[in-house]
């Protein structure tokens, strides 16, 4: 017999095995000050582009004057317990009629946590014949909602609508063979590493051959889409055929918690039977004061998403014009591809870091395959032209300096806090 405990510090896992050198620098670094395109990192100043705070609304003073006026008002607990039994008030029913409403639907369930509702919506959906046919890129959550489906999965490769149509093929087949069952189809508005676009139109296009419903995990694209922001279902003309719309509000809406929106019949199912929120206290009322002063601002101020997409398009030309690969983006998220191993990636994050004050994430293998490096730049209303302009030289200097050999390393330096 093995000591559980004991497996576990044998292998901390692919990034935790780095933590002696990368905690508190590459892993669980802590940004300090008011959130903004400016932070303190180590007590150095740095232009970071690794916040979600797409509309800039994280300090928007409307806001923290909500959240610290409903803090005073209602305080953290209320209310206790879950809504089902006695968390339940007219702010919180205000909020998911509000979002319905945006969302161009019937209804809408608030969640206290994006990642464990969805999770909980796909549980509480899909019964044991049902058939789930989703993309290869889902986010986490996805994947771990599909864990606990009794029924079958079929996955389909990232955004080929050939393979999504022959996995519809497999599926119809299967629910055919059991003689009960239907097909949902999960994917995203937006996948967050590559900023790609779900193809959901094509998707949508599909239910004229297979019977399916369909779940749009669109946490990029609410607030950052759409001619009134209401998401990527808004910009590809077929939010209609979206069946059930779910966002996070940790994104755009710099907060916590999270919606589905769909149709009031099963808006009602899922508000009844989705486990993570039945067995759970609900979201405390200064979040919900808070979200619906956010989602105020995100609807009557366009000019915050339009500042968003001056600064998301003159950084993606900017890097484009200086030969940067960035992918198949056109969402506003910008990933940067480079070759490199997990060492130089580190030292060119140091570099970026400690030379040109310039905080942005990586991702490296396992994540990714090996030898590759991708940057991945969140920008937001509240950057400069300035600021993009120092990024792009800060950019092409340390490029030039990984493509010429400075960054290589055997090992990955020592920056833990100690
Ligand atoms: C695509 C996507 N779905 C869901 C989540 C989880 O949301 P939350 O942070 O509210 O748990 C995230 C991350 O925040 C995400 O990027």
């Amino acid at each position: 017999m093995a000591d559980i405990f004991e497996r576990l510090i044998k292998n901390y896992g692919p990034i935790g095995q780095h933590r002696e050198r990368a905690h508190g620098y590459f892993a669980f670094p802590k940004l300090e000050g008011e959130i903004g395109s400016k932070m303190k990192f180590r007590g150095q100043e740095m232009i970071v582009w690794s916040l979600n705070n797409y509309l800039g609304l994280a300090n928007h003073p409307e806001v923290r004057k909500a959240d610290a006026d409903a803090s005073a008002k209602y305080g953290l607990a209320l209310p206790m317990g879950a809504r089902m039994m006695s968390g339940n008030s007219d702010l919180h029913e205000q909020l998911e009629a509000e979002l319905a409403s945006f969302e161009n639907k019937e209804d809408a369930i608030l969640m206290n946590y994006g990642y464990q509702g969805i999770m909980s919506a796909i549980d509480a959906i899909c019964g044991r014949h049902d058939v789930v046919v989703y993309d290869a890129e889902c986010h986490a959550c996805i994947i771990d909602g599909l864990r606990m489906l009794a029924g079958h999965r079929f996955v389909f490769k990232h955004n080929d609508i050939e393979d999504c149509e022959k996995q519809l093929h497999r599926a119809q087949a299967l629910i055919d063979k059991q003689q009960s069952g239907g097909i949902l189809v999960i994917t995203e508005g937006v996948f967050g590493m590559a900023g790609d676009q779900g193809k959901l139109k094509e998707i949508v296009n599909l239910k004229s051959k297979f019977e399916f419903r369909m779940l749009v995990d669109d946490a990029h694209g609410f607030g950052t889409l759409g001619k009134t922001g209401s998401g990527a279902g808004e910009e590809q003309g077929c939010q209609d055929g979206i069946d059930l719309y779910f966002s996070t509000f940790a994104k755009s809406m710099a907060s916590i918690g999270a919606f589905m929106a769909g149709p009031k019949t099963i808006i009602d199912y899922i508000r009844y039977n989705i486990r993570s929120q039945i067995f759970a206290k609900s979201l405390p009322m200064p979040f919900v004061v808070g979200n619906l002063k956010r989602l105020e601002l995100l609807r009557t101020q366009p000019i915050l998403k339009e500042n968003l997409w001056k600064n998301a398009l003159a950084l993606q030309k900017g890097l484009k014009e200086r030969g940067f690969d960035i992918g198949k983006t056109d969402s506003v998220v910008t990933p940067v591809y480079m070759k490199g191993g997990v060492e130089e990636a580190t030292l060119m994050v140091m570099d970026l870091r400690e030379n040109y004050k310039i905080f942005c994430s990586i991702v490296v293998y396992p994540v990714i395959p090996k030898g590759h490096i991708i940057y991945r730049l969140i920008p937001t209303a509240e950057h400069t032209q300035e600021e993009i302009d120092l990024t792009l030289k800060a950019f092409s200097e340390t490029k030039a300096k990984l493509d010429a050999g400075a960054y290589k390393s055997e090992e990955i330096t020592d920056m833990a806090n100690k």
